[in-house]
This record gives structure tokens, C-alpha cells and sequence, in this order.
């Protein structure tokens, strides 16, 4: 740290080493201690020394894969011993496989990374979170089969089944043609159900969510063809700050920071990009759904960890 006192505030940063969430840890750093929760040690070397060069910089950094729940315990034990004044969590790290992938226990490996992974880390820092802190989700609009710019780019919103059918990457009938949309689409929606049914669950925690915008360009196209990946960076990320539903990463960060900043309370809410609140889909906003969600998550978790690794 730049500054002889220690922060006052920390914030805790998944997937900041790429994409939006990179951008958010730069905006969290003028709020205090980032911590980068990451999987690659070399590049959250480069964060952390990219923040601890900025003024009043400081950042810390803990390995996490998500599609390693072992990975995930261990490291909520790390910051668990961090001991500092965490405000907030931010949820971000995230990927969306082009075709049906898996961990290597043979587990859907976008329902793993993006819900499981997340869901168990939080559930695992919860404890330590003094009252009022923020947790944040980084959801995706994709979730809704209503959403006319995600069924044009082929998606059919969340397609849960249960949580151990989305484990065997298996998603209700009548989905998405291009494989990996429908995993990607159900693996956000429990995002978005987890943040609605803790809000109601934990009233002495804030939870939130955020749909930060279609951001072309970042690394989650990353399996995407050299052409769409070109098209995306140098041809659409361009255009993103004109086309409605669209944003950029540096944009995306400044809402995310004042959402995951805001100190007016608010709880279950969720943001558009612009940081309005918007509506989920008919099936998320059913709180029976949410709360299946919440609980079918924590028996498979609670079946997985008696299972030999
Ligand atoms: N881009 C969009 O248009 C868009 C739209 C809606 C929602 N989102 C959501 O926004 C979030 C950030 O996406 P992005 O567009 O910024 O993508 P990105 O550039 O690919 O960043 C994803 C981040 O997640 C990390 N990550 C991936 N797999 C991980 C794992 N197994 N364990 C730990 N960290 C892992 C990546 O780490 P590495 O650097 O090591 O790969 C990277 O830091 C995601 O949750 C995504 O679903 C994005």
C-alpha cells in the first residue's frame, strides 16, 4: 500500500484479471484494499501490481478455480484469515463455454464455475461479513426467454431442471440450438435466483445483482472462433457505447462500483447496465423457484463434499 494507514474498507474481487471485472478492481481501488480472487497467480501478480502502482493503491490476492470446489473452500478460508474490513463482495468471475464442457469430476463446467463455485465461496464467507455488507452477483439478462436481443443470439433463457441435473449439464427440453448457451443461460439464473432468495434469507447482508450490458470484446467469447473474437474486439466494442443493451467494460466497472458501493441499504435489487433496476425472468421472480434453487444448491454442495475428491 501507497499509504502508511491501512484501508479502511476492502473489497473483494472474483475474476479480476480479464474482462469487466479487471476493470471493476482498478474502480474498487479508490475505495480501499482490493482483494483479487483469481485462478492464474501470474496474472493476478500483474493486477495487483498494476493496483499497487495507483495512488492509495492496495491490493491483495487469493488463488481460486472455481470449477474446483476444493479450490473454492480454500480459499474462503485465505480471506476468511485476511481479517480485513470487507464492505463488499463482487461475484464476477465467469465463463461462457461455446459447447458442452466439463470439470474434470465430469461436471457442467459453466454451471460449476459460474453458480456452484460462487455459491459455495459466499456461503463460506458469510459468517465473516459483518452487517450490511454488499454482495454482488454479475447476472446476465440471457437468464430471461423474453429477452428479444438474447433469443436473437440464439438463447431460450434458464433451462433448470434441478441442481443436480444442471451438475450432469442437462437443461429442460426446447432449449438453445448452439450447445453452451443453454448452460451458460441456467448457470446465470441461479446467480440472479441465489441474490434474490439470500436478500429475503439474510436481511442483516445486502444482495444484488447486476446485468452489466453485452460487452463484446471481453475474454468470455474467448472460445469463439480468431474472426468472431477479431469481429467482437475491433468491429462491435467500438460501437457497444451507442447501442442500447450495450456497454463496455469501463463503463460496466463504474456501475458495478456504485451499486457494490452504495450505501442506501437496498437489497435484492437488479440493475441494468445504465444501474436502473430491472425486472428478472417470470421463473427467477417466482420466489418459490429461488428459494428450490437455494436449497437443491446446498444439498448437492453438502452431497459433494462428503464425496472422496
Ligand atoms: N461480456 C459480456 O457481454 C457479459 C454480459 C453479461 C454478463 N457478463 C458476466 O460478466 C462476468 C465477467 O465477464 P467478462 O465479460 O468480463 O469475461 P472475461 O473477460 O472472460 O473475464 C472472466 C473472469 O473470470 C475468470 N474466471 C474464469 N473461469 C474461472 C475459474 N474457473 N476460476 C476463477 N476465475 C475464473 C477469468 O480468469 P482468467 O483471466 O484466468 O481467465 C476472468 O478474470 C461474467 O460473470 C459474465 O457472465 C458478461
Amino acid at each position: 500500500m501507497n499509504s502508511t494507514s491501512p484501508a479502511a474498507k476492502a473489497w473483494i474481487v472474483t475474476g479480476p484479471t480479464s474482462g469487466i471485472g479487471h476493470r471493476t478492481a482498478l474502480e474498487l481501488a479508490q475505495h480501499g484494499t482490493v482483494v483479487l480472487v483469481g485462478r492464474s497467480p501470474d496474472k493476478l501478480r500483474e493486477v495487483e501490481a498494476e493496483i499497487n502502482a495507483l495512488p492509495q493503491g492496495h491490493a491483495v490476492t487469493v488463488v481460486c478455480d472455481f470449477s474446483d470446489l476444493a479450490s473454492v473452500r480454500r480459499a474462503a478460508a485465505q480471506i476468511a484469515t485476511l481479517d480485513l474490513p470487507v464492505a463488499g463482495l463482487l461475484n464476477n468471475a465467469g465463463i461462457s463455454p461455446m459447447g458442452p464442457a466439463s470439470t474434470a469430476q465430469g461436471w457442467d463446467l459453466a454451471f460449476t464455475t459460474n453458480h456452484l463455485g460462487p455459491f459455495a465461496l459466499t456461503e463460506a464467507l458469510i459468517p465473516h461479513l459483518p452487517d450490511g455488507v454488499n454482495v454482488v452477483f454479475t447476472c446476465s439478462a440471457v437468464e430471461d426467454p423474453k429477452r428479444k436481443p438474447a433469443t436473437m443470439a440464439g438463447f431460450r433463457g434458464g433451462r433448470y431442471i434441478s441442481a443436480e441435473a444442471c451438475l450432469r449439464g442437462e437443461w429442460q427440453p426446447g432449449g438453445a440450438t448452439r450447445p453452451g448457451l443453454d448452460a451458460y443461460a441456467t448457470s446465470k439464473q441461479c446467480n440472479l435466483a441465489t441474490v434474490l432468495a439470500f436478500a429475503r434469507e439474510m436481511p442483516r447482508l445486502r444482495f444484488n445483482a447486476v446485468e452489466p450490458g453485452l460487452n463484446p470484446g471481453t475474454g468470455l467469447a474467448r472460445d469463439a472462433g480468431a474472426v468472431t473474437r477479431f469481429a467482437a474486439k475491433y468491429v462491435a466494442q467500438p460501437l457497444a457505447p451507442f447501442i442500447k443493451y450495450w456497454s463496455t467494460p469501463k463503463r460496466a466497472a463504474r456501475m458495478i462500483t456504485g451499486v457494490l458501493t452504495d450505501a442506501s441499504g437496498a437489497t435484492g435489487v437488479y440493475y441494468d447496465e445504465n444501474g436502473k433496476p430491472m425486472l428478472g425472468s417470470d421463473q427467477v421472480r417466482d420466489a418459490a423457484f429461488s428459494a428450490r434453487v437455494v436449497a437443491e444448491t446446498r444439498a448437492l454442495l453438502a452431497e459433494l463434499s462428503r464425496q472422496p475428491a
